[in-house]
């Protein structure tokens, strides 16, 4: 089958399409044929082992992935395809079923084929959806869902939003619509009506206005693009108010600190925690018209090279999907 791979951690450069072997699925295992896959923020700070974020990320990237050299060499986490072949033990899927998913740390999403283990982040497509609009339910949704969780959003909450154009923000920005909460999104002028459609109430351009200036005050500030920090934030959560990050392990070492009771704080979901219950709750909100994946830019899979170059410059809008042929 065709794959990008990779052998070394370095620029988009070290990607390349190969023919390599084809999958076999075990016993719990379906084949996946992938139509459609995406390039994220994740594939790419593990193909250049997290390098921009500094020496500490790098080395936890590396125990991770490997530490010479990439374990895995097919990057991609998110897929849209169909069930070509599955295990003795399979009973939720059958061949030719139409499925979406994310495998996460076990990537391999870059190619003609994937295994996914039946129990894992795997579903059935949303009626009605193509490859290409499945692709990329999975990503920005879970993170922001795992982080928006920890909110107790409800009506009468209020949440700004900073980065409200990328994969997680506008994903975060439908699910606390989704939530009743009252919504402040932050981007810049180019995404300010999208982010608009997508249920924000209330928007801020920053390249025009800084929200930490106009005195307004949220019970929740979610960082939905690592741009923010909390010490930037404090003055403008409500008291008792929370700071969501996305990253950062400065903000882990916050989250850890123990904090008085009613007192502001960082929370972060540790460890991470994306169940496939989770998977199953976006396919029903998508069933029901309350979300849907922006998508900004669609590369044929032989184009990865170009289309990770596009998410490196941090600009996407919502996902950028790979087709595979
Ligand atoms: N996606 C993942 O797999 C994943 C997993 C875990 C953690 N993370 C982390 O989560 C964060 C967001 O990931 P993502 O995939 O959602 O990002 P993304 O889609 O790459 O974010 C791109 C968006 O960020 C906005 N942006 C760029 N600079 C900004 C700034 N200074 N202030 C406000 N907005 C700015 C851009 O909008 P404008 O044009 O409006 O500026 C663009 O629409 C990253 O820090 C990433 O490392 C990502």
């Amino acid at each position: 089958m065709r794959a990008v791979v990779y052998d070394k951690y370095g620029p988009p450069d070290v990607l390349r399409l190969e023919e390599v072997a084809k999958p076999v699925p075990k016993e719990d295992e379906v084949l996946v044929r992938v139509h459609a896959t995406t390039v994220t923020r994740a594939d790419v700070h593990t193909r250049e082992a997290n390098r921009s974020n500094g020496r500490a990320m790098t080395l936890v990237s590396r125990l991770i992935s490997g530490l010479r050299r990439p374990r895995q060499p097919i990057l991609g986490r998110e897929f849209a395809g169909e069930v070509e072949a599955v295990g003795a033990a399979v009973s939720e899927f059958a061949v030719g079923d139409r499925v979406f998913g994310l495998s996460g740390l076990t990537f391999g999403a870059h190619a003609e084929f994937m295994c996914m283990r039946e129990s894992a982040r795997i579903a059935r497509m949303p009626a009605g959806m193509s490859f290409e609009d499945a692709a990329p339910i999975c990503d920005g949704a879970l993170n922001a869902l795992m982080c928006l969780k920890q909110a107790d959003l409800r009506k009468g909450r209020t949440i700004l939003i900073y980065g409200a154009s990328g994969a997680i923000g506008t994903a975060g920005v439908q699910l606390a619509r989704y939530f009743g909460a009252d919504i402040t999104a932050v981007c810049s002028t180019k995404n300010l009506e999208l982010v608009r459609s997508l249920g924000a109430d209330a928007v801020i351009d920053y390249t025009q206005e800084d929200f930490t200036k106009n005195g307004q005050t949220y019970d929740v500030i979610f960082d939905a693009v690592g741009k923010l920090s909390f010490r930037r934030s404090r003055a403008s959560l409500e008291p008792g108010g929370i700071y969501l990050p996305t990253d950062g392990p400065v903000n882990l070492m916050w989250a850890l600190m123990p904090s008085r009771k009613g007192a502001k704080r960082v929370v972060f979901q540790i460890p991470p925690r994306q169940p496939k219950k989770d998977v199953l709750f976006l396919k029903e909100l998508i069933e029901a018209g309350k979300f849907r994946p922006v998508i900004d830019r669609c590369y044929p899979l032989e184009d990865v090279i170009e289309a990770t170059r596009y998410v490196e410059t941090q600009q996407k809008t919502g996902n950028v999907v790979l087709t595979v042929a």
